[in-house]
């Protein structure tokens, strides 16, 4: 049978409780580094980095309904304190709620492909979408991408290498959170490793 999933509304954030620009400092109840993590599915990145990285805040952004409630279900399960998500289309939230400089590093791990040629206008990073990316990070903050799909990790690299006046490429370097062998340590790649898929990463430093 399956579990009754709880809601933690310390967790879960809402956009009709947000008044214009988000105040991380507010939110989380104390300052320190923020990351966002961009489609965070069930969770899994989140509770494990949180974990690993007490000192760090974390807010994921989740648009299915079915995943953000697994997720706000586990956080609130295992007691974190550093960990916030929200419900919504990333896209949008970032552009109307998240402040210019205010981001320490943004994730970004398996975001769908949308394959179909004609679908290509819904895949996240875009140059638009980079923009807010960009607008958001703090000088030094980052950009960590991976994803398992060859094609659009092209156009991937292609929309990043367009702002190089602005984003150095940097090493890829697996999440403390992760476990031995993985980049990251989300539900996806965990799949996509036991298939033995390739996996794609890249990371970018705000100049
Ligand atoms: C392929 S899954 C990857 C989930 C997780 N990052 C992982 O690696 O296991 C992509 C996730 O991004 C979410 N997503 C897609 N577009 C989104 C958007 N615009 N805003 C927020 N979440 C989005 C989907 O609902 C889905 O859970």
């Amino acid at each position: 049978m399956a579990r009754i999933l709880k809601d933690y509304p310390g967790v879960s954030l809402k956009t009709e409780d947000l008044d214009g620009k988000i105040d991380f400092v507010r939110i989380f109840g104390r300052s320190g580094p923020v990351h966002i993590e961009i489609g965070a599915g069930k969770g899994t990145f989140l509770l494990n980095q949180a974990k690993a990285e007490s000192s760090d805040n974390y807010l994921g952004i989740e648009w299915a309904r079915k995943y953000y409630r697994h997720a706000v279900d586990r956080i609130g399960r295992w007691g974190l304190t550093n960990v916030r998500i929200i419900r919504t289309d990333a896209a949008v939230f970032i552009a109307d709620f998240v402040p210019d400089n205010s981001v320490d590093c943004f994730h970004i791990y398996f975001p769908d492909p949308w394959p179909k040629k004609r679908h290509h206008k819904r895949r996240f990073l875009c140059p638009a979408n980079l923009e807010h990316l960009i607008r958001c990070l703090k000088a030094a903050g980052q950009l960590r991408i991976a994803t398992d799909h060859a094609e659009y990790f092209e156009q991937i690299r292609t929309v990043v290498a367009a702002r190089s006046d602005i984003l150095e490429e940097i090493d890829f370097l697996p999440t403390t959170g992760a476990e031995t062998g993985e980049w990251v340590g989300t539900n996806f790649e965990r799949k996509y490793l036991k298939d033995q898929r390739p996996i794609y990463t890249l990371a970018a430093k705000k100049k």
